[in-house]
């Protein structure tokens, strides 16, 4: 946590202290609600408040190209495991959960992914983003408390700084069982960040731990070994599933 926090104290100590004290004591009065939180209102504002750029999904306290170097290894990391899971990307049909301000849908369209379904709690960037990229859809969803009704099934699905914004393990259980029904048999599912540590860090963040995420699956997933991604570790699962014939 320190190696995080200290940069930021040297280079913008009041910055950090205003950071601190509104999602330490104003954010949780407007947007807490017992152990959960208002998960639409709270991303609906930030996207007001930002705008689409990585700072309104990556990291508040970093400039917007500190984020940018940050995202830029993060998009060669994806790109690899797509190649080592010999996912063709230009023949797949990607689903991706918590699309924000559209990274991840830029690289999935400079890949030459035709079918892509980008879905977030708030549709605040969606007409931006479909403006960009006119041919793929948008769909405006809790996955933590609404079943993604979106068809056919995917060959690749990925949740990326997503889990850790879904504060309670019954809302987890029900987000992952969600993303595997949309999992294609020998489809893969890339979900981060996986923590070392089980921890609850602020209304809207909670850490998730592999135990956490393996209890949602069963025996027909297979749990690649993680892999480091921007500052934490990211998880491959692939559908083993396989329907027999007759
Ligand atoms: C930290 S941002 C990450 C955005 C993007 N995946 C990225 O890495 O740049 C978290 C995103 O998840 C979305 N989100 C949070 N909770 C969600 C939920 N329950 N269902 C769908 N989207 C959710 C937010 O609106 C936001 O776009």
């Amino acid at each position: 946590m320190w190696k995080e926090i200290l940069p930021k104290l040297y280079r913008n100590p009041l910055g950090l202290l205003q950071r601190a004290i509104y999602k330490g004591l104003i954010a949780p009065f407007k947007y807490a609600q017992g152990h959960d939180y208002q998960a639409q209102r709270y991303w609906q504002d930030r996207f007001l408040k930002y705008g689409p750029t990585l700072q309104a999904v990556g990291d508040e306290g970093l400039s917007e190209s500190e984020n940018a170097q940050e995202y830029a290894q993060a998009y060669n990391t994806l790109i690899q495991l797509c190649w080592q899971e010999q996912i063709d990307l230009a023949q797949s049909q990607v689903l991706e959960i918590g699309c924000g301000s559209g990274f991840y849908t830029q690289l999935f369209h400079d890949q030459g992914v035709k079918d892509y379904v980008g879905i977030d709690i708030t549709n605040v960037l969606f007409s931006s983003l479909q403006t960009k990229f006119p041919t793929y859809h948008f769909i405006q969803q809790d996955v933590t408390t609404q079943l993604i009704k979106v068809e056919p099934q995917f060959d690749l699905v990925i949740m990326i700084d997503v889990i850790e914004h879904i504060v309670t393990p019954e809302k987890l259980t029900l987000a992952l069982q969600n993303l595997q029904r949309c999992l294609k048999p020998a489809g893969v599912l890339m979900l981060c960040p996986i923590m070392p540590k089980h921890q609850k860090r602020l209304f809207y963040l909670h850490f998730w731990t592999l135990e956490d995420i393996k209890m949602a699956f069963s025996e027909n997933y297979l749990f690649r070994p993680l892999v480091s991604f921007r500052q934490h570790h990211l998880l491959v699962i692939k559908n083993s599933y396989h329907r027999q014939p007759g």
